[in-house]
């Protein structure tokens, strides 16, 4: 994780500001003897869980996204997404699985470790893969610590409210940042038997009153009727990051692959997730045209060959 610092360089009548890798300020500008360069040092760290949670007081919108690979969280944290969640949703957009419940340990950590190398400003947030917050404090513990020890992710999101919110505490308390996830949570599938909308009032809010007490910086709520996440973010001080769940949320979150179109259509139930650009036609057109250029001899030309 690079830290950039703002370094003024004095030159004869004027100071020049340089950015630096403040961990390693002389190798980067060698050239510039010690003494003239430096000036004041204004740390620019990544977004932090406390600066997340500040977010809500300050009325800035929180901007989340999943992604799952170094390139794409390159792209998400340079356009200034706030959260770059690697969701267990991997398992239905990345493995091509019915639900998420396959998703392991392993696998969410090999994701996570790329996409925590690309992100310079954003929050990396991890999900704990089924069974991780099902199974109590110690595993969760256990969980979590390897997230943080194998990754550079700042956090972890746990399924999971009332019932979890001891597992959320032994997690704050082993110094493991928890974005709780409420409302409809895909992990418990098997049980509900289906994603629906959720309105029921008053285990909500057992739920997400549980979760702030319990220490989490925030919660996403998912698929709640929109005056229910409404009410739902007026009752407690964390923000709250909606998906599917209306405009009155602190914050949104959405999945990547649903944003960007990479599936050929909009999927059945994905009302909530706006298609903001058509990935599935730019790939399948380059990749036709490609086949048409090397088939036909158009592809590779000189420009493209060595001598
Ligand atoms: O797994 C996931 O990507 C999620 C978000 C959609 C909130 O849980």
């Amino acid at each position: 994780m690079m830290r950039l610092g703002i370094v003024w360089k004095k030159s004869k009548n004027h100071f020049t500001k340089l950015h630096v890798n403040v961990d390693t300020p002389i190798r980067l500008v060698p050239d510039i003897p010690m003494p003239v360069f430096y000036a004041t040092i204004v740390f620019m760290p990544q977004l932090t869980p406390p600066k997340i949670r500040a977010f809500k007081k300050e009325g800035h919108k929180i901007t989340v996204l999943t992604v799952y690979d170094y390139p794409s969280a390159k792209i998400l944290d340079a356009a200034g997404i706030d959260i770059l969640l690697v969701g267990d949703s991997l398992g239905n957009v990345v493995q091509g699985k019915p639900t998420t419940l396959s998703v392991t340990l392993d696998e969410i950590i090999y994701h996570s470790e790329m996409v925590a190398r690309a992100a310079q400003n954003a929050l990396v947030i991890v999900d704990m893969p089924f069974p991780y917050c099902q199974l109590g404090t110690d595993e969760a513990v256990r969980a979590g610590a390897r997230i943080l020890k194998e990754t550079l992710a700042g956090a972890v999101k746990f399924e999971g409210g009332e019932s979890r919110a001891q597992t959320v505490a032994a997690l704050v308390d082993a110094g493991i940042p928890v974005l709780a996830h409420c409302g409809l949570r895909p992990q418990e599938i098997r049980q509900t038997g289906g994603y629906f909308v959720q309105r029921q009032k008053e285990q909500l809010f057992r739920d997400i009153q549980a979760v702030e007490q319990a220490g989490a910086f925030a919660v996403v709520l998912e698929c709640l009727e929109a005056e229910l996440a409404k009410e739902a973010t007026a009752a407690i001080t964390i923000p709250t990051i909606g998906i599917g769940s209306g405009r009155h949320c602190d914050g949104q979150v959405l999945v990547f692959h649903d944003i960007l179109g990479y599936t050929p259509e909009q999927q059945p139930g994905l009302k909530h997730a706006k298609r903001y650009a058509d990935l599935h036609t730019i790939i399948s057109d380059a990749a036709k045209k490609y086949a048409k250029e090397v088939q036909n001899g158009e592809f590779p030309t000189e420009e493209h060959s060595f001598r």
